[in-house]
């Protein structure tokens, strides 16, 4: 079978810095080497410019189209000219305002067969209401089957490294439950601030960016069930049963801050858009009452950190053990011991058991693993329609209350620490 990848959006800032990248390096393993890619652009490009690596560019040309004009479809399709044997995937990385508008474009020129898969990019709405909208839009011509919904994060080789971990590993499957665990904490901390991305981050924020789709999908995975018998192919629906067992979030429990000088770089005084938040979760699960689950995220900290910790509740007067799964940077899994000093004293300190990757193995890039797992129809690593809307039931309460309040409740400097930030607002809090 030969795929037809077609990319709208070829020459937009998410293409150059990670589809682009990613399909060089698919080309240079040779695996598919039947891969044609055909670039959506609303204007000309110099193809040269656009794709530097030659064997990919060979395999690749660039349309010119108005993606807005509804008889340009006829015309893609007969550039696209699919065969039998051919599958085409579609990939949206085209702002939301426009993805509602192409999907059904697509659908009414006949680009929608069995043939089709459909990739998309997160956002998936901006809140339930707009989620469930653009849900019925795209299921007008798409069967969710066919529906391919990008979140990164769940591509990560650490992150599908949890379900095995914990799929194989008997010493931790005994004791991953409230008899044992006493809180897990999840962090996407970035030194990155908002890098000029003023419109999308104003209408978007750190819980819509990046809770609502990557946290919770990680929470997802620490937290579902592991049948015996579990497939890959099973791994969304056990994520959708943890998600369905979340209590909605309440927002006294929710830390919500924004960086100085944010708003002169959005040039919106007064804008209350939060760049960072840490929100408290817990689930009615039996198995997990009890058990808090903290998600923080925020962008300019003094350091890019994503891990997920779990704590172990305490065994007399020692200290708490932790199991720590590195997601990024220097991917591994860690756990933290209690054993005795080296010296005449009889003092306890802390020692760390390490999984590391061997120096020299690569690790895929998440957006390799996307188009390869797209291209081979494994849809564990996408998100489902389910998925999506069950997130944002449980974020709603978070939303809608926001949307009534006048600001952030809380400023940082740029390069603070996300611990920083969560003790000045838990200390701000007690004052008042
Ligand atoms: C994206 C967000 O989904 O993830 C960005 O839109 C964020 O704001 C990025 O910077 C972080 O991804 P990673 O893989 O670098 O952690």
């Amino acid at each position: 079978m030969t795929t037809k990848l077609l990319i709208f959006g070829i020459t937009g800032d998410l293409s150059r810095r990670k589809l682009i990248p990613a399909l060089e390096q698919i080309t240079v393993t040779g695996n598919f080497d039947d891969l044609e890619v055909i670039g959506v652009s609303r204007r000309e490009v110099d193809e040269k410019l656009l794709i530097r690596d030659e064997r990919l560019a060979a395999r690749t040309r660039v349309i010119t189209m108005d993606v807005a004009n509804p008889s340009e479809y006829e015309r893609l399709k007969t550039e696209i000219n699919m065969t039998e044997n051919d599958q085409l995937l579609i990939y949206l990385s085209v702002p939301p305002s426009s993805s509602g508008q192409i999907v059904q474009l697509l659908g009414r020129a006949g680009i929608n067969d069995d043939r089709v898969k459909l990739m998309l990019e997160k956002p998936f709405g901006t809140d339930l209401e707009s989620a469930k909208h653009m849900s019925s839009q795209i299921s007008e011509y798409f069967d969710d089957e066919q529906v391919y919904r990008i979140d990164h994060y769940l591509a990560k080789e650490m992150a599908q490294n949890i379900v095995a971990f914990r799929a194989h590993n008997a010493l931790f499957a005994h004791v991953w439950d409230n008899s044992a665990i006493e809180k897990i904490e999840i962090k996407a901390y970035e030194s990155i601030d908002i890098e000029g991305r003023t419109q999308f981050y104003e209408q978007t924020g750190a819980l819509r960016d990046i809770v609502q789709g990557h946290l919770m999908q990680l929470l997802s995975l620490v937290i579902m069930d592991i049948p015996g018998d579990m497939h890959w192919s099973q791994v969304a629906l056990h994520r959708l049963g943890a998600l369905k067992s979340l209590r909605p979030a309440d927002v006294t429990s929710t830390v919500r801050a924004q960086y100085a000088g944010y708003q002169d770089e959005v040039e919106n005084p007064g804008s209350t858009t939060e760049t960072f938040v840490s929100v408290r979760l817990e689930s009615d699960a039996p198995k997990w009452t009890g058990v808090p689950f903290y998600l923080t995220t925020g962008k300019a900290l003094d350091q890019k950190l994503t891990e997920i910790k779990v704590y172990f509740k305490k065994f007399h007067d020692a200290q708490t053990n932790c199991l720590i799964f590195r997601i990024q940077p220097e991917e591994g899994i860690e756990i933290a011991l209690n054993t005795l000093k080296p010296d005449y004293e009889y003092e306890y300190e802390e020692t760390r058991l390490s999984f590391n990757y061997p120096a020299g193995v690569v690790l895929p890039d998440a957006y390799e693993q996307v188009i390869v797992d797209a291209i081979r129809g494994h849809k564990h690593i996408f998100t489902s329609n389910d998925e999506v809307v069950r997130s944002w039931e449980v974020l709603q309460p978070l939303v809608s209350h926001w949307a009534m309040r006048d600001g952030c409740e809380y400023m940082y400097e740029k390069g603070s620490s996300a611990e920083q930030i969560l003790a000045d607002a838990d200390a701000a809090c007690k004052k008042e």
